[in-house]
Formats: structure tokens, C-alpha cells, sequence
């Protein structure tokens, strides 16, 4: 026999880990005292920043993000760090202008880093290309990831070409982004060994324990060539997060790879994850439910977070006898809109365009902006296209947009930096505003009457609204 094969691991207890089972509320003070320790296992990278830990941050925290990411890489100077980055959105709700993206992307290696994991929510490769440009001028490294989804269209064959173009436009890894846990070991195996194939890059592959099959996923992609897999140290794996590192590091190692985890560092590391894990529980942050796998996102193709947001929306509509409509409504509405990936924007989207069409009695009586704005280009390419009866009936004569939606945006970064003021007393701090308006400039404003006037600046601690993340 040759030498080892190695398996890398990705730690997420500092980013998905946490915001897939509490609505990423976890505090940088309950991160700090672990980092040193974390930082000596030996992971390939840790995901600590990025998807909603921002907003998180500054809408309910009450911490700057920007300063959590350069203390992370102060206790943790040896590991790299990961972050998350939805392409042209950023980690926000709209598409930003390529100056935006560039100057973000800047600040985000500055101050500390390592990998950019970016996708796109309906996989148009165009909304990759500002991110992938900027992380290429830092010289970090750019992994182009595929949102990956179930459909008539998501065939194995389509993955292939995706990827593909990724190759050619200069991916330094790929990565396979299940966002739904609905890769099941069978078809997991069937894609990796495709797309080894066709790329020599290092493949991915991230998935979540949602419908309770996670780990055999690991197993399967690991045996077909994946170079890592995603896990999180197990107080904060499973549910609806991902398999446990201590776990898929021994039965991989067993199998004869070569895992190169201190086991040691991980038993403490976990022991103090316990504690804050409790804390949490008692205060009811993390609710026992979101522990318990829900299959039902095999049988509906669609994600448990998208599930518990329609089961939500029609309990405040007193409508919860059509829950079972709804459901059968999602996979139409989403055939409608040209099958996109179930992951944030289009998973809300389509979630409440299914719930408004049972609830109305009518099919698309009521169409949301998003919606129409979507339809007509807006977000990107969908991945087959919509019928242009379909389009005409819900938005009319408005002109179809058939370029990367970024093109049509002027730079936008000196407008912001002048809007925002002396409240933004550097580039990170308009960044903030850039992304979140209306929260991020809400946030600016109380820091800085806390600075100038300490009494009047302690916030109230608001009740979090419970937003779990689809991504
Ligand atoms: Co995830």
C-alpha cells in the first residue's frame, strides 16, 4: 500500500455549527478562552466568519464584526480561517456594486481571512466573478461552490459543467455546499467521482445532519476522492448541524486514512463546548428541536429551515390546516421560477410565494417585489428558463435584464462612505453600513453616543427574532 490518503476537516462551531442550531447567537466571549486550544488540533480551516454571523452581530449582538474576526485570528494565528460569501450579495440582501465587493473582500483578508467560500444562490457563475477577482488580488484562496439542490434539472451531468466553468475561471478549490443535508451517500459518491474527473482541484464537501444521513454522505464522497469534509465538534454537531469531528475523525482514521487531528486538543475543546452548549439550552437559545433530524426534507426536497418559516407564516395566519398544500405548492412555484437552488434569497422567496398562493386561494394573486424582480433578471440567471407567458403574466411588458446583474450597477462605495458620515470612523465601518442600512447604521449610532454619553449606552437586550439561516 502507498502512503496515506489524507482527509482534512473543516471546523464550523464558530460559524454554521451555530447558526444552523441557534440562529447564530453564539458570542465572540464565549469563543475566546477555546481559541488557542481549537488553533492546535490541526484543521485544515476554521469557518468562523461570514453567512450570518455579521448580521448577527450588529442586529442582535451588539459586536463588531469586523473586530470578532481579528481577535479570532490573534488567539488562532495558525489555522486558517474561513469564511462564507454569497458572491455578489455579499453577506447581504442585494447585489452590490463591483467596487463594493472589491473593497470588502480587501478588508475581509486584512483583517484576517484565509479561504472565501463563495456561491451563488442560483449558481450563475457571473455573480461569482467580481468575488472571485478580488480574493485572486489578495493572493487568499478562492473555493467556488456549488449550491447544491435536487431537481429535474440538477443532474449529475449539470454539476459537471458547473464545476467545469469554475475550473476555467480560476477556482482554487470547489466546493460541494448542501445546504439542505439532502445529499444522500449514493448520489454524493455518483457526483464526486464525476467531478473528479473533470477538475484536479481539491474537492469539498459540506453538508448539514438535517434528515439524519450526514455522515454517511462523509463517508461515501471521502471514498469517491473528496479532499475535506465539513464537521462540528459534537456539543454543537448534528440536529441540524453537522456531523461530529471527534466522531468522523476516528471511524476515517480507522478506515485507513490519514487524519491528522489531536484528538487530545479535541476532547478539551469539546469539554468546554459542553458548557457553553448547556448555557444555551437553559437559556433557551438552542432549542432541543432543532437536535432531533427531520427526514421530511428528503421526502419534500426542502430545507427543515424553510419548513419551520412556512409552518410560522401560516400559524400567523391561523392557516395551519394548509400546511400539506403547501408543500405540495413548493416544488410547482419553484418549476414556475425555473427550478432555482432552495437557499437564501430563493428559498424565502419561493416559500412565501407557495404559502400566498394556498393562502389566496389563487395562484400568484399576490406576487412579492422579490418575485417580480426575479423574474425579470434581477438575481441572475435561473437555472432553466421561465416561460415567457409565465413571466408576462406576473410582471408584463418590464424588459428582461440577460447580463451579469452587477453590470447595470455604478460604483457605489464613495456614496456610501459620504451617507454614512463621521459615523464611520474607517472602511470597515462603512462596510458595515454598506451591507446592513438600516441595522449596521443603527449599530454606528450607538456606539457612538455610548462613546461620547456611557450611560445612555447600554442597549437593551432586544428578543431575537428567530431567523435560522438556509445557508
Ligand atoms: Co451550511
Amino acid at each position: 500500500m502507498g502512503e496515506l490518503r489524507k482527509v482534512g476537516f473543516t471546523e464550523t462551531v464558530l460559524r454554521d455549527a451555530h447558526q444552523s442550531l441557534m440562529a447564530t447567537r453564539m458570542t465572540l466571549a464565549d469563543m475566546e478562552p477555546i481559541l488557542p486550544v481549537l488553533d492546535q488540533v490541526g484543521f485544515d480551516s476554521l469557518e468562523c466568519w461570514g453567512g450570518a454571523t455579521f448580521d448577527a452581530c450588529i442586529r442582535f449582538l451588539k459586536e463588531n464584526p469586523w473586530e470578532r474576526l481579528r481577535r479570532i485570528k490573534e488567539l488562532a494565528p495558525n489555522t486558517p480561517l474561513q469564511m462564507l460569501l454569497r458572491g455578489q450579495n455579499l453577506l447581504g440582501y442585494r447585489h452590490y456594486a463591483d467596487d463594493v465587493v472589491e473593497k470588502f473582500v480587501e478588508k475581509s483578508a486584512e483583517n484576517g481571512i484565509d479561504i472565501f467560500r463563495i456561491f451563488d444562490a442560483l449558481n450563475d457563475c457571473r455573480n461569482l466573478a467580481a468575488a472571485l477577482k478580488a480574493v485572486k488580488k489578495t493572493g487568499k484562496e478562492a473555493q467556488l461552490t456549488i449550491a447544491y439542490t435536487t431537481s429535474e434539472v440538477h443532474t449529475v451531468a449539470y454539476y459537471q459543467q458547473l464545476v467545469e466553468e469554475m475550473t476555467a475561471m480560476g477556482a482554487d478549490s470547489i466546493c460541494i455546499k448542501d445546504m439542505a443535508g439532502i445529499l444522500t451517500p449514493t448520489k454524493g459518491r455518483e457526483l464526486v467521482l464525476t467531478l473528479k474527473s473533470v477538475t484536479d482541484l481539491p474537492i469539498i464537501v459540506h453538508t448539514h445532519c438535517t434528515s439524519g444521513i450526514a455522515s454517511m454522505t462523509y463517508q461515501a464522497v471521502i471514498e469517491a476522492g473528496a479532499s475535506r469534509i465539513d464537521t462540528a465538534i459534537s456539543p454543537f454537531s448534528e440536529g441540524t448541524s453537522q456531523p461530529a469531528t471527534e466522531s468522523m475523525a476516528l471511524v476515517l482514521q480507522e478506515a485507513g486514512y490519514q487524519v491528522a487531528l489531536d484528538l487530545e486538543k479535541l476532547n478539551e475543546a469539546a469539554a468546554y463546548f459542553r458548557k457553553i452548549k448547556d448555557k444555551y439550552l437553559d437559556n433557551g437559545t438552542l432549542e432541543a428541536k432543532m437536535l432531533t433530524p427531520d427526514p421530511r426534507a428528503l421526502i419534500y426536497q426542502v430545507p427543515g429551515g424553510m419548513l419551520s418559516n412556512m409552518y410560522s407564516q401560516l400559524s400567523a395566519a391561523n392557516a395551519l390546516d394548509k400546511y400539506e398544500a403547501v408543500l405540495q405548492e413548493v416544488p410547482k412555484v419553484r418549476a414556475d421560477l425555473g427550478y432555482p437552488p432552495l437557499v437564501t434569497p430563493l428559498s424565502q422567496m419561493v416559500g412565501t410565494q407557495a404559502t400566498m398562493n394556498v393562502i389566496a386561494g389563487e395562484r400568484y394573486q399576490m406576487v412579492s417585489n422579490e418575485v417580480k424582480a426575479y423574474l425579470v433578471g434581477e438575481y441572475g440567471k435561473s437555472p432553466v428558463a421561465i416561460t415567457e407567458d409565465f413571466r408576462r403574466q406576473l410582471v408584463g411588458d418590464t424588459p428582461v435584464i440577460d447580463e451579469r446583474p452587477a453590470n447595470r450597477l455604478a460604483p457605489e462605495f464613495a456614496k456610501l462612505t459620504a451617507e454614512i458620515g463621521d459615523l464611520a470612523e474607517n472602511e470597515e465601518d462603512v462596510l458595515i453600513y454598506a451591507l446592513f442600512p438600516q441595522v449596521g447604521k443603527d449599530y454606528l449610532l450607538k456606539r457612538q453616543s455610548a462613546t461620547s454619553n456611557p450611560a445612555e449606552g447600554t442597549v437593551a437586550k432586544e428578543q431575537p427574532i428567530k431567523i435560522y439561516g438556509f445557508i
